[in-house]
């Protein structure tokens, strides 16, 4: 029997953090084996922000080293670069003809992308949904909502759908455009009255979803939170990151419940270090003799023990151009085939045909 298809990308808009490595990569590796699987880098998708061209090549292809550096081996995974696939283009186009433009625009994310393109700020309780609506279609020709922005979703969805895959692992602000995912299948093939997609699903890894939290005392780490440990920090940046972690004055009585602050500095040492490790601290915690100095101290070097082999595989690869050329060849080959055949069936059912 043949596998099931589990897709996911990542857009190349900056280097992966620890976050991406415990949520997303290091599950990817684990299950590279049981699954067809096809992980790519969407660069289509990071044009929506209109990146300068440099940038977004590097970028490309600090992602693409990144993926190969955490395990994920080209013979076992489809790893391919979206615009190597031109086949999606020509359906994202075909797919647009079923897309309202009044659900795209209730899309959460287009929503935060458009005010952030427009310069505005979040919105606040109570926001007039109509008055932002206006500043769309009458913004000035400088600060415009691009249409690609708006149709992301659909883009997307012809990610998961031209690959037929059913299981997509995503994180929690990318369920929405996964439900859009469905609804456009479900509307293809009861227009054309087909049963021809699938609907594809959050890939469930089993047990609690891994949050990895910042380092600045609240929330999780992430890109555009500025409070990121990458995976290509240098020792000495990194150990300065962890050293400056946001704490408190420290327990003053013993058994005391922990700040956030304190809770997510445990939280990352729980990733990265033994069960030892993380009792002494735990129980000098309570006991109220730790000195969070030795805490991040400890913490530093057991990230440091986990990215460094990553980091230092990250840079010999970005340096062995051959190898990154042969393996997006390898990539865009396997996932063209696939994207070749969907599309030809969507073409035949949308009734565009040879003559
Ligand atoms: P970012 O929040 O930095 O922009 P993305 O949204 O591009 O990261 O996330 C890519 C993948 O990494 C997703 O699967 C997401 O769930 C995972 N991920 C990102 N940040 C974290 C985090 N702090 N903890 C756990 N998983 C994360
Ligand atoms: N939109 C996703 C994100 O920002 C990236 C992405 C694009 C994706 N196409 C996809 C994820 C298809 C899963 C499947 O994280």
């Amino acid at each position: 029997m043949s596998k099931e298809i589990v897709l996911s990308g990542i857009r190349s808009t900056g280097n992966l953090h620890l976050g991406n490595y415990y949520g997303a990569l290091r599950k990817f590796v684990k299950i590279q084996d049981d699954y067809d699987c096809r992980f790519f880098i969407a660069d289509l998708h990071a044009l929506t922000t209109n990146p300068n061209p440099a940038d977004l090549h590097a970028n490309v292809k600090k992602i693409l080293a990144e993926y190969l550096a955490a395990g994920i081996d080209p013979d076992k995974a489809t790893i391919f670069i979206q615009s190597d696939v031109p086949e999606v283009a020509e359906m994202y186009l075909l797919l647009n003809m079923h897309v309202g433009i009044g659900e795209l625009m209730r899309t959460t994310s287009f929503k935060d992308k458009a005010r952030k393109a427009l310069g505005l700020s979040a919105p606040a309780e109570g926001d007039d949904d109509e008055a932002f609506e206006k500043q769309i279609i009458g913004s000035e020709t400088n600060k415009r909502v691009n249409a690609g922005l708006l149709t992301y979703p659909t883009l997307m969805a012809v990610d998961i759908l031209i690959q037929k895959a059913t299981k997509v692992p995503v994180g929690k602000d990318q369920l929405q455009h996964l439900e859009l995912t469905r609804r456009f299948a479900r509307r293809f093939n009861s227009f054309y009255n087909v049963d021809y997609f699938a609907e594809p699903y959050d890939f469930d890894f089993g047990g609690a979803p891994v949050k990895v939290p910042g380092l600045d005392g609240s929330g999780k780490m992430g890109k555009s939170e500025g409070n990121c440990i990458y995976l290509i920090d240098e020792p000495k940046a990194l150990r300065k990151k962890v050293m400056r972690a946001v704490t408190d004055e420290g327990p003053k009585e013993p058994n005391s419940p922990m700040a956030e602050p304190v809770a997510n500095l445990f939280s990352l040492l729980e990733l990265t270090s033994t069960p030892e490790v993380v009792k002494h601290y735990r129980d000098a915690y309570a006991d109220c003799s730790i000195r969070y100095g030795d805490l991040k101290k400890q913490l530093a070097e057991d990230i440091l023990a986990v990215t460094t082999p990553i980091r230092e595989r990250i840079n010999d690869i970005l340096a062995d151009e051959d190898y990154l050329r042969r393996v997006v060849k390898q990539g865009a080959e396997k996932a063209r085939e696939s994207a070749a055949k969907t599309l030809a069936d969507v073409r035949q059912i949308m009734g565009i045909r040879k003559f």
